[in-house]
């Protein structure tokens, strides 16, 4: 990962970055876009050649906007103007990974700040750097990113400790989260995803980690994951993991949907929807990074994470259309489509929070359905809560980090397609809205935790098709940022 270190004055200066902010009506009218005055004792003359060079190179200072300047024979031999929109958190945030983007080829950078920076302007442009530059390598083919350090000049470097950790933290893990989610299936099984997750909190105080393995599942009644782990050759786990700090008045718990690899079992998908589907944990991974990161930042909130894994796999021990599924806890479903796999497993999951843990609260994340990006696009996930106080605090957090989701109804007129002739529900009606109808069925679990529940499909934003800002083509790791901002609130 990119190294970055706050300096109050340069420390090197090959490539040097100085911010622009936005022309625009906080200035007044057209105010020109102007470089900030910067915390940093520059060269002779580099301040006014770049303010020379904003119109010349026709800068407009829009968030994400980047104009490189070369300078042989002089310090700094590379000059880049990054524009930081009018210079809030996000706008800082896309500047950031524009700047990651921009000075890629370098092994070293150093960015000026305006003297004023705030901590916010600090995170935004720390996690833009972080999260831009992450690339998913499984082998050493190919070429690895040049650059390795990033300073950051600030006028008192002890103001920003505080952000930094968090923004760090933050990158980190969805970094991690990303990785888990690019990973082959040929390689991330059920057992794997739990090895890994044993590595990273192993040796934290006041983390523990329980792994459930066929033979404990079936034991306890965990229906729905054993039904969609039953055709692979790789056995499911349920991973529960629980941050639990002494001084925790709050109990949250995550609940992530973690199916490695989703052929879509008998009911089996065609190439095209299929090509993607090691992407199918990305819920599971998000959960259990953000659990590791509030561990990691110490939050003062107890965080119970549940990553029910499987691999809907398709071989004659494959659960089929129309078996009658008995989730943990008593309730049956009829599973009328081996696809709507995801809610199977979630259904043990949130059903065994509600019963065992009892939590003040249980938010679950899941790339459920196709339909979250045919209602909303590729970057939003479809929010459902009947809590109106905490689906408003959820989104908060969500715009916050930077990430997007979007309230969904949970109409009462769709209920009724749930019903089954020879079951408690039915898992996959074939009319009506897909993305709202998993999350009636989902609500079915929650029980007393009706209303202090939150669910996410996140299947559209969970993956970006190509480099966008702070994403990097492939999984985005989403969720992480937006569970460790909210999780902060709780404390
Ligand atoms: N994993 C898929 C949903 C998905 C689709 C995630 C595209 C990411 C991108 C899920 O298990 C699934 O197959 N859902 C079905 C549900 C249907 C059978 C009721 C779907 O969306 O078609
Ligand atoms: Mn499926
Ligand atoms: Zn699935």
């Amino acid at each position: 990962m990119l190294a970055i270190r706050l300096f109050a004055e340069p420390d090197r200066l090959d490539t040097l970055v100085l911010p622009v902010r936005a022309a625009g009506e906080a200035e007044g009218g057209d105010a020109p876009a102007i470089p900030v005055l910067t915390a940093a004792t520059l060269p002779e003359g580099v301040a006014e050649e770049a303010g020379a060079l904003v119109p010349a190179a026709r800068l407009t200072g829009r968030a994400g906007e980047t104009r490189t300047h070369l300078r042989p024979g002089r310090s700094p031999g590379v000059l880049v103007l990054a524009g930081v929109g009018d210079g809030d958190e996000a706008g800082w945030r896309r500047a950031g990974a524009a700047i990651a983007r921009a000075v890629a080829d370098e092994k070293h950078a150093t960015v000026a700040l305006p003297a004023d920076a705030s901590p916010e302007a600090v995170r935004g442009l720390y996690e833009g750097l972080l999260l831009a530059s992450y690339r998913f390598r499984l082998t050493d083919a190919g070429e690895a990113p040049a650059l390795a350090q990033v300073d950051l000049v600030v006028a008192n470097p002890d103001d920003h400790l505080a952000v930094v950790e968090a923004a760090r933290t933050t990158a980190r893990m969805t970094r991690f989260a990303r990785d888990l989610t690019n990973t082959p299936s040929s390689v991330k099984n059920p057992q794997w995803f739990a090895e890994q997750v044993a590595e990273r909190a192993d040796g934290t105080p006041d983390l523990h980690l329980r792994v459930r393995g066929p033979v404990e599942l079936a034991a306890e009644g965990f229906g729905g994951i054993l039904a969609v782990g039953g055709g692979s050759a790789s056995t499911p786990r349920l991973v529960e993991l629980d941050w639990r700090p002494a001084d925790a008045r709050t109990h949250v718990v995550l609940v992530g949907k973690g199916i490695t690899f989703d052929t879509g079992g008998i009911s089996i998908k065609p190439v095209p929807a299929m090509k993607l589907m090691r992407k199918d944990m990305g819920g599971a991974a998000a959960v259990v990074a953000a659990t590791l990161g509030a561990a990691a930042l110490r939050l003062p909130v107890r965080v119970t994470t549940l990553a029910p894994l499987a691999e809907n796999a398709v071989s004659g021990s494959a659960f089929r259309p129309g078996d009658v599924i008995r989730h943990y806890g008593g309730i049956t479903s009829e599973t009328t489509n081996s696809d709507a796999e995801g809610r199977l497993v979630l259904a043990d999951a949130i059903s065994y929070a509600v019963r065992e843990l009892k939590p003040d609260v249980l938010v679950d994340l899941a790339t459920l359905t196709g339909a979250n990006a045919v209602a909303l696009g590729k970057r939003t996930g479809a929010l459902y809560s009947e809590n109106d106080e905490l689906a408003g605090k959820f989104l908060a957090a969500v715009e916050a980090a930077g990430e997007q989701a979007w309230r969904m109804p949970l109409p009462a007129d769709y209920v009724e397609y749930l019903g089954s002739e020879v079951a408690d529900l039915f898992s996959a009606p074939t009319q009506g809205a897909g993305s709202v109808l998993a999350a009636l069925y989902l609500r079915e679990f929650t029980d007393d935790l009706r209303d202090r529940w939150v669910h996410v499909d996140m299947s559209a934003p969970s993956w970006a098709d190509s480099d966008d800002a702070e994403l990097t083509k492939g999984a985005t790791g989403w969720g992480v940022r937006s569970l460790l901002r909210w999780l902060a609130t709780l404390s």
